[in-house]
């Protein structure tokens, strides 16, 4: 198998050639800044990475790989919108840098592109990866919808929070894993067995998304540092705060959020003490670490070679270990 830097390579070069100038320049130019502004590829690297995983030329899955990273910024576009994000990747969000209607209609034009790649291949493959697709970008959907509702309810359980963030993240990490399979016609049972690999990765990695979001450097980290604390996001360290605090803890946690006469510094800068005093910063580090090790567990059971396995845990454990 290739460096993971190759595969993040190959994407690249390939991505290179998808963007092109066009008119009309408001609908384009947005969708080029916004695949061009970076990110870490973690999904397209895993698409490639697990074509090469079932013995398929890593080449031969870069439209799915494409097509993932594609719809994974279109649901960028459309979450910085709902989430009122001013920043991305260090940058300026789409809606920032232009306006509402360009970040609502180029986001709607990415969707349809994602879905578009998927006609390079031959039609039994195209019928397995656009079936995933629809059902994976519904899910989504229904995440993304959770996450809004959760915002103005003050009674989430954690296993509501559980299944939104398996919905509006976990799902596309397991399908981008799950396209690569169907590309390498790997068996059904090996297909889904990936996916279930995936989605684990993709629960620890939105738990660390949150962790990220409250303790990240702002200086490194691209996206408005206490950004969910001021949205009023029902994150696990705000659900275990709940859980694990002193009662002293909770009566601030619940009028912090509520309190208006406070700046946004020093909202966040309270609720991240309570975050800590509380336990719920521990607890949601360790949760991180059981559901990366769930996916390990995943990954056992599989049917490839060792030193495949060891790249894809590799892989996993860089992402536990992230700060960005
Ligand atoms: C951000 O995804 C959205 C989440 C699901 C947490 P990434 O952290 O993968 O974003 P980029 O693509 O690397 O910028
Ligand atoms: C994003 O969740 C999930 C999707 C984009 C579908 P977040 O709202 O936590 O992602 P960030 O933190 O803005 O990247
Ligand atoms: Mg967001
Ligand atoms: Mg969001
Ligand atoms: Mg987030």
């Amino acid at each position: 198998m290739q460096h993971i830097e190759q595969y993040h390579q190959s994407f690249l070069n390939y991505l290179e050639g998808f963007v092109v100038d066009k008119e009309p320049n408001n609908l384009y130019a947005p969708i080029n800044y916004i695949l061009k502004l970076g990110g870490k590829r973690l999904r397209p690297i895993l698409t490639l990475m697990t074509a090469e995983a079932f013995n398929e030329e890593a080449n031969k899955a870069l439209n799915a790989a494409l097509s993932v990273e594609v719809f994974h910024n279109f649901s960028l576009v459309h979450d910085d919108i709902m989430d009122d994000a001013p920043l991305r990747r260090g940058k300026k969000t789409v809606h920032e840098n232009w306006d509402l209607n360009t970040g609502i209609l180029s986001g709607d034009a990415m969707l349809i592109m994602a879905y578009q790649l998927f006609e390079n291949y031959e039609p039994i493959t195209f019928q397995a990866l656009a079936k995933l697709f629809s059902k994976t970008a519904l899910e989504v959907c229904e995440g993304q919808q959770y996450d809004i509702d959760f915002e103005t309810r003050d009674d989430v359980t954690i296993a509501e929070y559980l299944k939104m963030i398996e919905y509006k993240t976990a799902v596309l990490v397991g399908a981008a894993m799950k396209m690569g399979a169907i590309v390498a016609k790997a068996s059904e049972e090996d297909q889904n067995t990936i996916y279930n690999f995936g989605r684990y990765l993709g629960i620890a990695f939105q738990l660390q998304d949150d962790y990220l979001d409250a303790f990240g450097n702002p200086e490194t980290f691209g996206k408005q540092v206490g950004g969910d604390i001021l949205e009023n996001k029902k994150t696990y360290l705000y659900l275990k705060t709940l859980e694990l605090g002193s009662k002293e803890n909770k009566v601030e946690l619940l009028s912090s959020i509520n309190d208006s006469s406070i700046s946004n510094d020093d909202k966040v800068s309270a609720v991240k003490i309570l975050f800590d005093v509380s336990g719920a910063s521990k607890a949601t580090l360790n949760a991180v670490k059981d559901y990366t090790n769930k996916a390990f567990g995943i990954l056992k059971s599989l049917d490839i070679p060792e030193e495949k396995k060891a790249m894809l845990q590799n892989f996993g454990e860089n992402l536990m270990n992230r700060r960005v």
